[in-house]
């Protein structure tokens, strides 16, 4: 095994423990909308969703540099340039979070002056860290895209079209991830650039990273050929540029930009989904090329459930409330958080587990994964998070339409939402479905690290009792 592989396995164990966290504390996120006194004057609601956000963007990182580092030594030939600094990078990674999550919940504010910014908290959502472990963050993400480029100039005529995809998009996510700083006081053109974190880094930087993972662990599960993978990579990553960049204006209708950005908005989001319904078509090709045969089922199912939850997730959910005519509804309501979740999970989570399934295979040295405890944790973290999304649609259409239909919007509008029934009843129901979600993540886990079973050999049966 090479190194970096080896490192890679490190990055799975700190993404797998990490995601875990994130669990905790979405479950008490939650737990406030129930019984909003919970921890009263000990911890508050914003707190709790920070450690939530954060840690879903570190350990979503995480899993795609191990996946990075899994496969670009066996794509390249070669062991990774510079390894020992992504080796020390690693604890250095680990360090700075373990501090700022203590400081989240140990200091949780301060007053709004520039040690607070330092020490504490940035205030960007998704991306809180203070400021110096922002900048290690920049640090560590630097050395990810050295370790990438150098390993590749150095394969020199075994560049493969997949490591191209890669390389080149390593300078957007290095680059937007600057937008975690803040430098604007003009709270319009603040938003103007948060955006491009959310929309070009998360959803676009992202979504062409995973897609040269999905490639690799296509042609590493399934034996598609490298031809085919390569050829939708790109007309993939077309379309992601082609209606990504301008589809940006979905969230510029209401942040005081010009009024322009309601009709490009709209257009161009709208056409979205149709990189993500490639994918689709893709997986279901190859999976047709191949009549369903693969020796690592769980690594192709967890690909399946990444095709199709990114299609629907991102996809359908997104599109519902993309055009400015509906988006003046949803706007930031419980609709929007049934989106992020459902995408996020479909894009993102689905295709991390596929990797770990890989390297679990690998590692292990088995022919063809088998056991049940894989399904169970399948099962489980799929109902959960479609549970969770549906009970957040339903909470949202109930905001949209009573809060802000009927309402008009007022302030006495969105309590009362928040007392409506269905409201209520969705947020029930996402608790419900979040604790399904958590046994499906401690199935996930106990599965990952017992001894994979083997396929029951003939000899091993019993033979007859000599009499
Ligand atoms: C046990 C499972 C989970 C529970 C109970 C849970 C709960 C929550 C809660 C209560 C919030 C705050 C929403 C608000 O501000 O009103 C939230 C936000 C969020 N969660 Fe989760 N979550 C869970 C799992 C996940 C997973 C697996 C992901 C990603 C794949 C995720 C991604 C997000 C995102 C992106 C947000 C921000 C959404 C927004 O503000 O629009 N969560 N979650
Ligand atoms: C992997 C891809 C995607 C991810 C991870 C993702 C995630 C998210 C998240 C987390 C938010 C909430 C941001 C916040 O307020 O904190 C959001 C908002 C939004 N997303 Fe996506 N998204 C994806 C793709 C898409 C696509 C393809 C569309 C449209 C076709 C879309 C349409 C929207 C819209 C309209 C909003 C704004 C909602 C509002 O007004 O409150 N998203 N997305
Ligand atoms: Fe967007």
């Amino acid at each position: 095994m090479y190194r970096s592989q080896k490192l890679a396995l490190r990055y799975f164990t700190a993404a797998v423990t990490l995601f875990g966290v994130m669990i905790v504390f979405g479950l008490l996120s939650a737990l406030y909308y129930l019984a909003p006194s919970t921890l009263f004057n000990v911890f508050n609601f914003n707190t709790a969703k920070i450690m939530h956000i954060d840690t879903l963007v570190i350990w979503l990182l995480m899993g795609f540099m191990g996946a990075v580092y899994w496969y670009l030594p066996k794509e390249l030939g070669r062991e990774v340039e510079g390894i020992w600094l992504g080796e020390l990078m690693f604890w250095v990674f680990c360090v700075a979070v373990a501090i700022v999550a203590a400081v989240f919940i140990v200091v949780q504010y301060g007053p709004a002056n520039d040690t607070t910014l330092w020490l504490i908290n940035q205030g960007r959502k998704y991306v809180e860290a203070p400021r110096w472990a922002a900048i290690g963050i920049v640090a560590i993400m630097g050395v990810f895209a050295y370790n990438v480029a150098a390993t590749c100039i150095k394969a020199g005529s075994r560049m493969t079209g997949v490591m191209w995809v890669l390389v080149l998009d390593m300078i957007p996510l290095l680059v937007v991830y600057l937008d975690a700083f803040p430098v604007d006081t003009n709270m319009s053109r603040d938003l103007y650039w948060w955006w491009w974190l959310v929309h070009m880094w998360v959803e676009s930087t992202w979504e062409v990273l995973i897609g040269c993972i999905m490639a690799l662990v296509l042609m590493d599960v399934m034996g598609t050929s490298r031809r085919i993978v390569e050829a939708w990579l790109y007309i993939e990553v077309m379309l992601v540029l082609g209606a990504g960049i301008l589809g940006l204006g979905h969230h510029y209708f209401w942040i005081g930009t010009p009024q322009y950005w309601l009709g490009i908005g709209g257009f161009f989001s709208a056409l979205e989904p149709l990189p993500l319904l490639g994918m689709v078509v893709h997986a279901i090709y190859d999976a047709g090329m191949h009549r369903m045969k693969t020796r690592n089922k769980p690594a192709f199912y967890w690909i399946t459930a990444e095709a199709f939850g990114n299609f629907i997730g991102a996809g359908i959910w997104g599109f519902m409330m993309t055009l400015p005519q509906i988006n003046l509804f949803s706007h930031g309501t419980q609709w929007t958080v049934s989106h992020g979740h459902f995408a996020f999970y479909g894009a993102y989570v689905c295709g991390v587990i596929a990797v770990l399934y890989v390297a679990k295979q690998q590692t292990s040295g088995v022919d063809m994964l088998a056991g049940r405890a894989w399904k169970w944790g399948f099962g489980l973290l799929n109902l959960g998070m479609v549970g969770m999304v549906m009970g957040l649609l339903l909470a949202g259409m109930a905001q949209a339409f009573f809060g802000r239909a009927i309402g008009g919007s007022t302030l006495m509008a969105f309590t009362t939402a928040s007392e409506n029934p269905w409201f209520q009843s969705g947020m029930w129901a996402r608790m419900f479905f979040g604790a399904i979600f958590a046994a499906g993540y401690g199935v996930l886990v106990y599965d990952l690290l017992t001894a994979p079973r083997r396929e029951p050999a003939l000899q091993t049966q019993a033979l007859p009792e000599p009499a």
